[in-house]
């Protein structure tokens, strides 16, 4: 099902989850200084989550009704800072350092517990409503697919710039916008008569999804942590290829059509190609020019699976409880 390439691309602002969340979005309605205290909070919980979210979402397509001058705001951005600070650095305390960057990429094609994921839990016991809520969760970053990468792409130079820019053209369409991932993916809402509203079901998305989308935009909106954002997008690049053919595998087995698989169909080519691009023309420039950020790869690739795993579980321990993986609305 074909959606309208001309999207509304804004939402309302979301519903907040805690003290931090609620600050922001305070901050956005009514222009109220925000004194929650950010010491102390759960840098992976839900709250953090969405008040980074908040904060990074004007940098992208805002929210209705959010005088868009808030993006460059004093105060939102010192807030912003702090909630990054308990974000980042919990994230690298979370990783194993290290800068065998050949290591990392390879560990990352030998899957640790073979068959654990979400993707082979839809492929050979999903059932429908279980995929429909795995497209849901994704929503959160297709809306946005790629966005937070073109981030980088000033902080690059010489074919590490080159090569980035020829994935995120694919990414971006090839020059049509009906081509456009996060068009196809609204598509993709569509057909499995979800609502393809630009960021429609935030608030049903749990922390886990959030933090994975919040890690991109971290790592591309500050320069220092170019070599992360390479790192990060290397290693989604990698995994996504075999992940989109068991998804592929999955929505066949439960009887979708090609309106339903065509996004993750298109992933399947794509992505393997965009993987060797981005490992060898990307990091290997990036590296050639800049030998001492190999750990900062490292922690790009780490922390996005260190993230997606929390993704992976929270998701499969609903759905072996035999509940729903999203959250109360
Ligand atoms: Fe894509
Ligand atoms: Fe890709």
């Amino acid at each position: 099902m074909r959606t309208d390439v001309r999207p509304v691309l804004s939402c309302a602002l979301p519903r907040p989850r805690g003290p931090l969340s609620a600050a922001v979005v305070t901050l956005l309605r009514d222009g109220v200084p925000p004194s929650a205290d950010v010491t102390g909070a759960d840098p992976f919980g839900a709250d953090l989550a969405v008040a980074l979210h908040t904060c990074y979402e004007l940098h992208y397509q805002g929210f209705r009704d959010v005088d868009p001058d808030w993006e460059w705001s004093p105060e939102l951005l010192a807030f912003r800072r702090e909630l990054e600070r308990v974000f980042e650095s919990a994230l690298r305390a979370a990783v194993p350092a290290g800068d065998d960057v050949a290591a990392v990429f390879d560990e990352l094609l030998v899957e640790p517990v073979p068959g654990a994921g979400v993707s082979h839990f839809l492929r050979d016991h999903g059932e429908w409503w279980q995929f429909r809520e795995y497209v849901v969760h994704r929503s959160v970053y297709h809306h946005k697919e790629a966005d937070p990468h073109a981030l980088v792409i000033p902080r690059l130079s010489g074919r590490a710039k080159a090569a980035l820019v020829a994935v995120e053209f694919d990414e971006f369409g090839g020059g049509h916008a009906d081509r456009v991932h996060a068009q196809l993916y609204r598509d993709l809402m569509a057909a499995t008569d979800l609502d393809s509203g630009y960021l429609s079901y935030f608030d049903r998305v749990p922390a886990p999804v959030i933090a994975v989308v919040n890690m991109m935009s971290l790592f591309g909106l500050h320069r220092r942590l170019r070599a992360a954002m390479v790192g990060h997008f290397a290693a989604a690049e990698i995994t996504t290829a075999p992940s989109a053919a068991r998804i592929v595998k999955a929505i066949e087995r439960l009887g979708g059509g090609p309106d339903v698989t065509h996004f993750f169909a298109e992933h399947v080519e794509a992505d393997a190609v965009h993987e060797q691009v981005l490992r060898n023309d990307v990091v290997g420039d990036l590296l050639d020019r800049e030998p001492e950020l190999a750990a900062d790869v490292v922690f790009g690739v780490r922390a996005t699976e260190f993230l997606e795993a929390r993704f992976g579980e929270h998701v499969l321990t609903a759905w072996q409880e035999g509940r729903t993986s999203l959250s109360a609305s």
